[in-house]
């Protein structure tokens, strides 16, 4: 559905004002060749009605012709800022960057972040936002679930389609992503609503069975038949199934990366406003599928990079597998049941 500029300028100001955004703030706004332009004019209206100095800047793409896709979050590491001293002088000088191009997982982003420069990314078009306008319950939700993910040493997950596995827990931070950026330095995504961490290096062992239905992301699919994939030592070791597996594969393959294999970042959704079905009804062209990242009671796993957190894996490749009816424990007690997460 069309939305009207009223109603996307006031979805602005809502997050711009939950994110703590006032009179006298720097906003730098990233766009590029594919930004929403109803988003960036909602977002330069909203920080101006909030009386935030606002400077747009448009970026040039990269790494066009190293990606097999082309969705925005299939190839990582260098970004349209990696050597452009200009644009980065204006988002370290920055006390809100929106990040309508994205810049995930780039040593860029993290040197902006430690400057105490909140990033906001919204890239999702904007009938998708105004559905997950990030509110006070989204932030409550994903944060009291962090508590709990923090504190966990291992993190087991079952499922009837075959998933039975376990994560030693500890070594890295929590992520909680609920759309808002509420303190300095904080980096969020509008939409979402989940939660994650990595396991411990190489103490991922298990298998992990992407059931038909599944989504595979960046891919953007519904998977017809099942893939399985075996976990040893922190990585990927076996890719079995039919099609599916074999596309599966194939994709990995082309990275020619080993560390594209490891497990990387583990949680599980929150968002009762992201759905599943909702990618059925969309091209993949016009979206990044955080539907799928964010329905409540997936258990979303990665394969590919650490470096977001601290580590030293800053692989290319980046896979994200939302599971349904999943059963995940932490330290053995459950906080998602059979796709539903414990209230
Ligand atoms: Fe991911």
């Amino acid at each position: 559905m069309p939305v009207s500029n009223h109603d996307l300028l006031e979805a602005w100001k809502q997050v711009l004002t939950l994110s703590g955004l006032g009179a006298g703030h720097a906003v730098t706004v990233l766009t590029g060749s594919h930004s929403n332009e109803q988003t960036a004019s909602a977002a330069i209206a909203a920080a101006r009605a909030l009386g935030a100095r606002v400077t747009r800047i448009l970026l040039e793409p990269v790494n066009a012709e190293k990606s097999l896709s082309r969705d925005p979050l299939a190839y990582l590491g260098s970004t349209p800022l990696t050597g452009n001293k200009v644009a980065m002088a204006a988002c370290l000088a920055s006390d809100f960057v929106i990040d309508l191009m994205l810049l995930l997982f780039s040593p860029e982003q993290q040197e902006i972040l430690a400057a105490g420069t909140r990033i906001l990314l919204a890239v999702e078009p904007p009938e998708i936002l105004l559905r997950m306008v990030p509110n006070e319950a989204d932030r409550l939700r994903v944060k009291d679930a962090s508590v709990r993910l923090q504190a966990a040493r291992e993190m087991t997950v079952r499922s009837a389609a075959g998933t039975d596995i376990r994560f030693a827990l500890g070594q890295y931070p929590v992520i909680t992503e609920y759309g808002l950026v509420d303190e300095p330095g904080r980096w969020d995504h509008w939409p979402s609503g989940f939660l994650f961490t990595w396991p411990n290096e190489g103490q991922s062992e298990g298998t992990l069975v992407i059931d038909s239905g599944d989504i595979l992301l960046p891919a953007k699919r519904y998977a017809a038949d099942p893939i399985s994939l075996t976990v040893r030592g922190g990585y990927v070791v076996a890719i079995d199934g039919g099609l599916e597996a074999e596309l599966f594969r194939e994709y990995m393959e082309s990275f020619e990366d080993p560390e594209g294999y490891a497990m990387s970042h583990i949680g599980w959704g929150l968002q009762p406003r992201a759905r599943w079905a909702t990618l059925s009804l969309y091209d993949r062209e016009q979206t990044i599928g955080m539907d799928a990242r964010a329905y409540a009671g997936n258990f979303l796993f990665s394969l590919g990079p650490n470096g977001e957190v601290g580590g030293t894996r800053h692989t290319p490749c980046h896979i994200d597998v939302p599971l349904r009816g999943c059963t995940v424990s932490l330290d053995g007690e459950p906080v998602v049941v059979n796709g539903v997460p414990v209230p």
